[in-house]
């Protein structure tokens, strides 16, 4: 709260500044002694980090320069664990079923069904630049953004853009970028995440030297560690159309890491299939697969060496700079990854910790260093977070929260934060590895993950049948439940708790336990499992189900939704904003 209110008021004295240059040309100082100057933010996002792998134990420099210096978020996720709806809301601030982009590809996705949405008009960078920051992007944006689309229209907020180019974009070695509204250049033979770094340090260089002296907000969003995908001679209809493999490191790195393995977690390979639905059908995998999938991991640890020079990289030249200080340094990933675990081969889009715990790690001004925390985020808290920190006004449609970044704002909001995070999917699973490369059809499924010093629970819905997964993984076990109460005790509260999340908007996600209780007197599954709701719970909500398995958000097919019941509205004061619920 603190820091908005300051930033605030750095906004004003900003705006006159702007006028002053408008009217009379007048040099005047960059850096005026009475006024604070606004932050900028170099944000790095990778795609297809876990957090839950240990990749980022073989990152010494994110660990000296960020995780040291900086505040780690534990329990950070994502809402989707698929790149294109996951960023979309990430640069919206809303869940899939609220951007309606939930697929990489059109119909349901990609780059085309985000401007389709109307989103290119309105979205992160755009407000940016309203607010006076000056914007660069480099690196992976969206799916389905292509050499024959990506000026059709041009995505718009940026002030200098270098983006690449689907079908090219997991070409380590033949990468295509695109720059400002220039043709496409092909880079092929060098190394992508090398190609990344170069163009993130010229528009830092470019980003300094702006003539008004505007804060900025950079985006560096490599590849790496995402797996390599090259897909040959386009024109060609033989058998070598786009094929996933395991990442490509850089050739300085190619011979690290030797014997080292995928952590051997009691989910890795299990002797007993566990899961829902088709997973529950996988093979326990032979050694061959196994080492191949341990050769997967290493090429994913070598190819994020190149993003730890990156950021050692961009460090060195804030500080260079001299703004290091005034710079908000921010890392994730668009989605996780599993490698083995549940028995699956590589990949993402299921809902285990693996695939949707993301690394978020935050450093700069304010920020406590070294310092981790458990209080649960998602990504869609980072858009409303971003303002926040830059002293820009939320928005009333905004899904999430800003995330607290001092340690005493994290603190006081230990107890009162919400617990959960809204997990939701539709369409395909795929396989990245070279064993059993399927698309699996039906994988839509909605889930909760539930996170708090009492418990650590994952419920999840799938069109097949209705399964409850009442434990992270699929070790169930009573102790890990609410004060020892029945399974179905706690799946009749988080059923009713998705009920009303499978189709919130703004202050219902954000929310979710006034809707049922607008009182005000539940707000963690703890409260809600009081006996004076057993009835409530378990006799009077409507459970969720789905009239048919959809590959997107087809309203037909999603069963009943929640209504309010006019409950909520005598709780929302006039002119009440949700500020006020934070
Ligand atoms: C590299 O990509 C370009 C397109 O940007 C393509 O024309 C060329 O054939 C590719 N090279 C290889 C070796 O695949
Ligand atoms: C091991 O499993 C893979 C993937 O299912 C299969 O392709 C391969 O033939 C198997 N190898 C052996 C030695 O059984
Ligand atoms: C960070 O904290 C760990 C223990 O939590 C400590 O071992 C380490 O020295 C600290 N690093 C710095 C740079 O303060
Ligand atoms: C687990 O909980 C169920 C339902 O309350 C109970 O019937 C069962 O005995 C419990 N099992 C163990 C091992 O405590
Ligand atoms: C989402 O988009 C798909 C594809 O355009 C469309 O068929 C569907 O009706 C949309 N869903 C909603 C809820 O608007």
């Amino acid at each position: 709260m603190f820091l908005a209110k300051f930033f605030l008021g750095a906004l004003s004295f900003s705006a006159g500044l702007d006028l002053a240059f408008a009217q009379n040309e007048i040099q005047t100082p960059l850096t005026n002694q009475d006024a604070p100057r606004r932050p900028n933010v170099v944000f790095i996002l990778t795609d297809d980090q876990d957090a839950r792998l240990e990749s980022l134990q073989y990152m010494p420099l994110v660990k000296k320069h960020l995780i040291e210096q900086g505040t780690y978020y534990n329990k950070h996720y994502c809402t989707t664990a698929i790149c294109c709806p996951s960023r979309v809301t990430l640069w919206t601030g809303k869940t899939p079923h609220n951007t309606n982009v939930t697929d990489v590809n059109p119909p349901y996705g990609g780059y085309p069904k985000f401007v389709a949405q109307g989103f290119n008009d309105d979205y992160f960078p755009v407000w940016l630049q309203q607010s006076g920051y000056n914007t660069y992007y480099t690196g992976k944006l969206f799916n389905a953004h292509t050499v024959n689309n990506y000026h059709s229209p041009y995505p718009s907020g940026f002030t200098g853009s270098d983006f690449l180019l689907d079908p090219y974009t997991y070409d380590y070695l033949n990468s295509t970028f695109q720059r400002n509204d220039e043709e496409p250049r092909s880079y092929e033979g060098k190394y992508s995440t090398d190609v990344v770094a170069e163009k993130a340090y010229g528009f830092l260089d470019d980003a300094v030297h702006d003539t008004k002296g505007k804060p900025f907000f950079l985006t560096v969003a490599p590849i790496g560690p995402h797996s390599n995908i090259v897909v040959g001679d386009m024109s060609s209809t033989k058998a070598d159309r786009p094929g996933f493999s395991e990442p490509i490191s850089a050739k300085r790195h190619q011979s690290l890491f030797e014997g080292v393995k995928v952590p051997r977690t009691e989910n890795f390979n299990p002797g007993h299939s566990s899961g829902a639905n088709w997973i529950l059908e996988l093979p326990q995998q032979n050694q061959s697969n196994v080492d191949y999938n341990d050769h997967y991991y290493r090429q994913r640890l070598r190819a994020l060496q190149a993003v730890d020079e990156l950021v050692d990289g961009l460090v060195a030249r804030l500080k260079e700079y001299g703004i290091l200080d005034d710079t908000y340094i921010v890392y994730s990933s668009d989605n996780g990854f599993h490698i083995g675990q549940h028995r699956l081969q590589p990949g993402k889009t299921c809902g285990y910790e693996e695939d949707i715990n993301v690394p978020l790690i935050v450093r700069g001004p304010g920020v406590t260093p070294n310092y981790t925390t458990d209080i649960v985020t998602s990504h869609t808290d980072l858009a409303p977070t971003f303002l926040e920190l830059l002293g820009i006004p939320l928005r009333d449609d905004f899904d999430g929260k800003p995330i607290p970044v001092t340690k005493a704002e994290i603190e006081a909001t230990e107890q009162t934060r919400r617990e959960h995070v809204n997990v939701e999917y539709w369409g395909i699973a795929i396989s990245e590895g070279i064993h059993q490369p399927l698309t699996r059809e039906h994988n839509t499924y909605k889930a909760i993950r539930l996170s708090s010093v009492d418990y650590s629970l994952y419920y999840s819905v799938d069109p097949g049948q209705l399964n409850n997964l009442l434990a992270s993984s699929d070790s169930v076990s009573n102790k890990t439940l609410v004060a020892g109460l029945p399974k179905e005790k706690v799946a009749s509260r988080l059923d009713a708790l998705l009920f009303v999340l499978k189709s919130c908007q703004g202050l219902t996600c954000r929310e979710p336990w006034r809707q049922l209780h607008p009182i005000g007197d539940v707000n963690t599954l703890a409260d809600a499992l009081d006996a004076r709701f057993d009835d409530f719970y378990e006799a009077e909500q409507t459970r969720v189900r789905y009239e048919f398995c959809a590959n997107g958000y087809i309203i037909d097919a999603e069963g009943p939704m929640w209504e309010t019941h006019g409950l909520a509205a005598p709780y929302m004061r006039d002119g009440a904003s949700w500020d006020e619920w934070v």
